[in-house]
C-alpha cells in the first residue's frame, strides 16, 4: 500500500511557483494577485482562508482578503465582485463557500469574470469543461487529484472510476476531468443503492462525501487506487480525519491519500496555480 503524498507533491508545484514570482519581481513586473471574499465568521470558513492566505504569502503573491458582515446582501457582494472584476491589479478572485443561505449563490458565482475565476466554479468554466475546452479553469480539488495520480504514473485510460458525492466543487468536475482522460465513470450521491458494490467495482475510487469512518473494507476491491477528498472530525477523538476508516482498509488499496497530507495540500497548490494561469493569460 503506497501513499500518495499530497503534501510533499504541493511542497515541489509551489516551489516552482515561487521561483517563478521570483523571476517576475527580479524583471520589475507586478506580483500576482489573488482576492478572497469571504463572508461571516464560520469556523471552517474562516480557517481555509487563513491558509490559502499564509501558503499565498509564502510563496511571494499578493493575497487579499475581503471579510464581509454576515449580514450583507447578494447585491453587495455582486456590487464587490464587480470592482475586482474591473481591478487591473486583480488576477484572481474567489468566493469562499458556503455562503450564508440568504446570499443567491448562483448570483454571486456567475458574476465573477471566468478568466479571473480561479475556483473554476462559474458556469462559463464548469461549462467548458464539460465541453472538453482547453480554456477551461478546473476547480482546484479535481484538478489536485488529476495531478497527484499523474505523478504516480497512475494510468486511468480505460480505468472504471466510482466516484462518492457529487457536488459541484468536487465530484461533477472530476468525473469531466476523468472522462477526459477516458476513463469509465461512475457518479453516486446519497441515494445510490448497493453503493459498496458499486465501490468494489472501482479500479479508482474517490470519496468525496464528508463522513469520518465512512470508507471500509467492503467498499474496496484489491489493489485500487483510494482516493480520499473527506475533510472531517473524528467522532470520538476530534483528530482532523478523511472519510476513510484507515485500520479497516489496511493492506487493500495499492495506492491511497493519507488525511492530512493528500488531497487537502493539492487543493491549496491548485488553487496557486489556477492563480499563475489568470494573470499569465490576463482579463481579458
Ligand atoms: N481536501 C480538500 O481539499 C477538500 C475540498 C473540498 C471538499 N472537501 C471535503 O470533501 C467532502 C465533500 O465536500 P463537498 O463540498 O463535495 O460536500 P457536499 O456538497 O456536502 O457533497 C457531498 C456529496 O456526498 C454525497 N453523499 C452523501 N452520503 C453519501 C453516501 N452514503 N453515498 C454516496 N454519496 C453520498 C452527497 O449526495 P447528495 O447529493 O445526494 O446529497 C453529495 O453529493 C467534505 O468533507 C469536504 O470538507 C475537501
Amino acid at each position: 500500500m503506497e501513499i500518495l503524498n499530497g503534501a510533499e507533491m504541493s511542497k515541489e508545484i509551489l516551489s516552482k511557483i515561487s521561483f517563478d514570482i521570483l523571476n517576475v519581481k527580479n524583471a520589475g513586473s507586478r506580483v500576482p494577485r489573488l482576492d478572497v471574499i469571504l463572508v461571516g465568521d464560520d469556523y471552517g470558513s474562516v480557517k481555509y482562508v487563513g491558509m490559502k492566505e499564509k501558503v499565498a504569502k509564502e510563496i511571494g503573491l499578493q493575497v487579499q482578503v475581503h471579510q464581509l458582515d454576515n449580514a450583507v446582501n447578494t447585491l453587495e457582494i455582486v456590487n464587490l465582485v464587480d470592482s475586482l472584476n474591473k481591478d487591473s491589479n486583480v488576477d484572481g478572485l474567489m468566493i469562499q463557500l458556503p455562503l450564508p443561505e440568504h446570499i443567491d449563490k448562483h448570483l454571486v458565482l456567475g458574476s465573477i469574470n471566468p478568466a479571473k475565476d480561479v475556483d473554476g466554479l462559474t458556469p462559463t468554466n464548469l461549462g467548458k469543461l464539460f465541453q472538453k475546452n482547453p480554456s477551461a479553469i478546473p476547480p482546484a480539488t479535481p484538478l489536485g487529484i488529476m495531478k497527484l495520480l499523474e505523478a504516480y504514473n497512475i494510468k486511468i485510460f480505460g480505468k472504471r472510476v466510482v466516484i462518492l458525492g457529487s457536488s459541484t466543487i468536487v465530484g461533477k468536475p472530476l468525473a469531466a476531468l476523468m472522462l477526459e482522460k477516458n476513463a469509465t465513470v461512475t457518479l453516486c450521491n446519497s441515494h445510490t443503492v448497493n453503493v459498496e458494490e458499486v465501490s468494489r467495482s472501482a479500479d479508482i475510487l474517490v470519496s468525496a462525501v464528508g463522513k469520518a469512518l465512512f470508507i471500509n473494507a467492503d467498499f474496496l476491491k484489491n489493489d485500487c487506487v483510494l482516493i480520499d477528498v473527506g475533510s472531517n472530525k473524528h467522532p470520538e477523538t476530534g483528530k482532523f480525519v478523511g472519510d476513510v476508516n484507515w485500520e479497516s482498509v489496511q493492506g487493500i488499496p495499492s495506492f491511497i491519500t493519507p488525511v492530512p497530507g493528500g488531497v487537502g495540500p493539492m487543493t491549496i497548490a491548485c488553487l496557486m496555480l489556477n492563480l499563475m494561469r489568470c494573470y499569465r493569460d490576463g482579463a481579458k
